[in-house]
């Protein structure tokens, strides 16, 4: 089948950039992205592409040069559905907060909606691909779905997860370690695999397009997750262990890295992970074994959040010890607040947690951070919900320049990795600052010995 034209439902920070590079690199197939949220669609159709909703290095060249021509942003979601031939869903999956599963489980209503607006709308066949991350067994419902509320059309379910990590997107999906397509073993099916491989072939080299079962697909993006979230906490647990011992976590973390068994990557001790990815998936890896009886499964990757609450939890309770075990009334100012660097997403950024922790001890926190708006932060500590918005108002102020946010601080702490931040003019910060002036290095990026040096008190983690 000769695909000529795409849509995918979901502008986010999959959606959008997934597409934005598929349209780059196949310009002979027209791709439609639609989402409801009006004021997204906006956003990535502003003449000035610096106003795009999602920042990541590189997306706004390739969206200036695709969009108009082949890539176009729409709230008209049936009749991108009706048009195209493959249809990608890449709409949000968060964790369930009501009912059977809550807290644990995926909430899958928004990909329902998607299979049953799909149903009514086609009027011939098509290839669903699932882009969102899902629980193993998800395709058995969207099939379900498609083929008893359609029009009568043949539907192809595929599994393409995505494996991007934010901050790096553009690259990720340009030189993609693998491209995994999963679809059912019948000839249709293998014909609507052929259909997907040819698009990435556009770009990716065969031997790294990886076709398996719908089942190995699924489950597979829940594990990528579940491993590399493992490598953070695991190396956190180390951190703690070192603080007591007089080990030094990024010594042992770039020995234990150097065997080519373990691998160098994903190894370096911080404040913890966040994004909305990690938690979520596990949590949902977790319910799945759960609800198979297999509590040994369910209890050992559980391990990895508890974990993560734990070395989150930490870090705020080390900033209270160390400040006399009062931060009441002192500005504590945050430099980053995005989950990592090189995005403005902020969904499960340690900051919030860290900042929550503070604010039950009455500090006032200072934030800074070059991607995200103070709205965003307000938004993210108000759906806490442990206060109400106007204690949070009171008690978070941010700024635009890093050099005013820290004028008489009390203390520093480095909550996302952004490069700028090793670029500052520290003496200048430290000569602003109130004395002892603190710094917790949360992402262990920092010059220690040069900040101690100027006079600073510096802690990082793991040593
Ligand atoms: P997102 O929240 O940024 O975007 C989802 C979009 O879908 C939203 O703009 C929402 O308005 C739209 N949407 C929801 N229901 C809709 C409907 N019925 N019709 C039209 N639009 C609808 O989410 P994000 O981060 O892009 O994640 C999407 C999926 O991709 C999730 O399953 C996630 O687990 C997965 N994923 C995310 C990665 C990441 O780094 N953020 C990486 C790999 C996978």
């Amino acid at each position: 089948m000769k695909i000529t034209k795409i849509c995918c439902i979901g502008a986010g920070y999959v959606g959008g950039p997934t597409m934005a590079v598929i349209a780059q690199k196949c310009p002979h197939i027209q791709v439609t992205v639609v989402d409801l949220n009006e004021e997204r669609i906006a956003a990535w159709n502003d003449k000035d592409t610096a106003n795009i909703p999602i920042y990541e290095p590189g997306l706004d060249t390739i969206v200036a040069e695709a969009r108009g021509r082949n890539l176009f942003f729409s709230t008209a979601v049936d009749k991108a559905i009706d048009e195209a031939q493959i249809i990608f869903i890449s709409v949000n999956t968060p964790t369930k907060t009501y009912g059977k599963g809550k807290g644990m489980a995926a909430d899958l209503k928004y990909i329902e909606l998607c299979a049953r607006q799909i149903a009514r709308v086609a009027k011939d066949n098509k290839i669903v691909v699932e882009k969102s991350t899902l629980p193993v067994r998800t395709a058995e419902a969207i099939k379900s779905i498609l083929d008893n509320t359609g029009n009568g059309v043949q539907f192809q379910i595929l599994s393409n997860p995505e494996f991007l990590a934010e901050g790096t997107a553009v690259s990720d999906l340009l030189n993609p370690d693998r491209i995994l397509i999963g679809g059912d073993a019948s000839e249709e099916g293998k014909k609507a695999i052929q259909a997907l491989v040819d698009v990435y072939s556009n770009w990716v080299a065969s031997d790294k397009i990886l076709t398996t079962n719908v089942w190995s697909s699924e489950l597979s993006k829940l594990t990528a997750n579940a491993f590399l979230a493992q490598r953070i906490s695991s190396i956190n647990a180390i951190s703690e262990l070192c603080e007591k011992t007089g080990a030094d976590v990024t010594e042992v973390a770039k020995a234990i890295g150097m065997d080519s068994r373990i691998g160098s990557k994903f190894l370096k001790a911080s404040v913890g992970f966040g994004g909305s990815c990690f938690q979520k998936d596990i949590l949902n890896l977790v319910y799945i074994a759960k609800s198979y009886g297999l509590n040994q499964v369910a209890d050992y990757w559980e391990q990895v959040i508890i974990m993560n609450d734990h070395q989150k939890r930490r870090f705020s309770n080390t900033i209270v010890q160390t400040l006399y075990n009062t931060v009441s009334d002192k500005k504590i100012t945050f430099l980053g607040w995005a989950f990592k660097k090189d995005t403005n997403d902020t969904r499960e950024s340690a900051a919030i947690y860290v900042a929550d922790d503070l604010i039950n001890e009455q500090a006032k926190i200072a934030v800074y951070d070059p991607k995200v708006s103070n709205k965003q932060i307000m938004n993210d500590l108000n759906y806490l919900e442990t206060r109400n918005a106007e204690r949070n108002a009171n008690s978070v102020s941010s700024f635009t320049d890093p050099y005013e946010a820290c004028q008489n601080a009390h203390a520093i702490a480095v909550l996302t990795e952004w490069d700028e931040f090793t670029q500052y003019d520290w003496q200048k910060i430290y000569d602003s600052m109130q004395k002892p002036a603190f710094i917790f290095d949360g992402r262990n990026l920092l010059n220690g010995p040069d900040l101690k040096a100027i006079g600073f008190v510096y802690q990082a983690i793991g040593s």
